[in-house]
């Protein structure tokens, strides 16, 4: 119970589930939740530009930041599936299996930090882990950076995206790049969000009974917020640890970062945009269907054995947070030459 105390408990006087009176609720809502915004979101000092996001586009697509020149970032972030791999723990270089489940790149942008345990403050230091990774990329910057330099195609993006740079092919920038277009990746226009945007009839009844039962049971006092999520730290299990099974126990989460005691088995708490399509769930990803998901939240982090009609209508509620997947166009990559290094297996 070490955490009870940071949750705050949300007063819904006037909500009822039978009969939602929709000014109440989307009052209420609003008072929680913002609509992802409809222009691309500004990020601490590192300007979007058009061309930018062009070079990162190609890098996120580019499997030759990866020394085997077989998985690129779209490989575990599908922008086709929901921005994630749906697989439990994510395959990275000699098919190796990495220790937590891929969380998705969409709306990532508006995370307060990155990762299950937010060890990277923002996208641009994000970017930089992956590709070094043994177990994801298993990539150098020096090899990146020789590798980008072999294409004059490449050159010449950096120097557009970085002008006014003596020598723009960087790791830094490469990152800075990626995170420019990582911001373009936000999804708004859900139901949920056209919901709190004044629009009475874009959710159904059942939708808004689960938003209701989301907010009254307190789901939203850690989904909260603009994604719904990603805001802040809590312990899996703040009233009753889940079992190995769903949380192992070599993965202590913050801990790892903080070295302080309290911060054992404390993740943040995703975003649930687009959960209906992030399968499987938790940072372990052992937890294959949405309705379980919700049901061992309620345990383990409420207390509550929520019943097959409140779970039933969260699940409806979490559904209406799929939103509109930008138009993102496949690039045509420069074509590797003599100068470019092979692939290493
Ligand atoms: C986490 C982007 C490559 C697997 C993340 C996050 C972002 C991201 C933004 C944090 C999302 C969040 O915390 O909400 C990228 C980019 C890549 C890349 C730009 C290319 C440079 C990969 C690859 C794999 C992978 C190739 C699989 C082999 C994962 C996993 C996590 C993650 C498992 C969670 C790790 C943890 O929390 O400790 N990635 N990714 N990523 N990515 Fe990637
Ligand atoms: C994860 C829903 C209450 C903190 C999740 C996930 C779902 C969810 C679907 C998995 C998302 C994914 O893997 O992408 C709900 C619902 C709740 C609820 C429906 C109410 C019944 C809470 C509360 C807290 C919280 C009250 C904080 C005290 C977390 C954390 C995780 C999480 C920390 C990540 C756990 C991990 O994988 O390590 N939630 N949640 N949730 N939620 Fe909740």
């Amino acid at each position: 119970a070490l955490a009870l105390a940071s949750v705050p408990v949300i007063m819904t006087a006037g909500v009822q589930a039978q009969g939602v009176d929709d000014t109440t609720l989307m009052e209420d809502a609003n008072a929680l939740f913002d609509p992802i915004p409809h222009v691309v979101p500004a990020v601490d000092d590192n300007a979007v530009t058009k061309e930018k996001i062009e070079l990162g586009r190609m890098l996120f697509f580019d499997p030759r930041l990866s020394s085997s020149h077989l998985l690129s970032c779209n490989t575990c972030h599908n922008l086709a599936m929901g921005g994630d791999d749906n697989l439990e723990t994510s395959i990275g270089h000699g098919w190796q299996a990495g220790p937590r489940n891929s969380p998705t790149v969409y709306n990532a942008v508006l995370n307060i930090a990155q990762f299950w345990d937010g060890r990277a403050a923002d996208l641009r230091e994000q970017a930089k882990g992956p590709i070094q990774a043994g177990v994801e990329m298993n990539s150098k910057p020096d090899l990146v950076v020789q590798t980008l330099q072999s294409m004059p195609e490449y050159v010449d993006h950096f120097q557009r995206a970085f002008p006014n740079v003596v020598d723009p092919v960087t790791f830094d920038n490469l990152a800075r790049a990626i995170e420019a277009f990582e911001a373009t990746l936000i999804t708004p226009a859900s139901p949920f969000d056209q919901y709190l945007e004044g629009n009475p009839n874009a959710l159904t009844a059942q939708e808004k009974r689960g938003l209701v039962t989301f907010i009254d049971t307190g789901c939203a006092s850690c989904h909260a917020g603009v994604n719904i999520g990603g805001q802040a730290y809590y312990p899996f299990g703040v009233i009753e640890q889940p079992g190995a099974d769903i949380l192992p126990l070599e993965d202590k989460g913050r801990f790892a970062v903080t070295e302080t005691a309290t911060d054992e088995y404390v993740f943040r708490a995703p975003t649930l945009r687009n959960v209906a399509l992030t399968e499987p769930y938790f940072h372990a990803g052992r937890v294959w269907d949405l309705r379980q998901a919700v049901a061992v939240m309620g345990v383990s982090q409420l207390g509550e054995e929520l019943n097959d009609q409140q779970i039933d209508d969260i699940v409806a509620f979490l559904k209406t947070l799929t939103g509109e997947m930008p138009d993102v166009e496949v690039p045509q990559l420069p074509p590797s030459t003599a100068n470019t290094p092979r692939p290493t297996p």
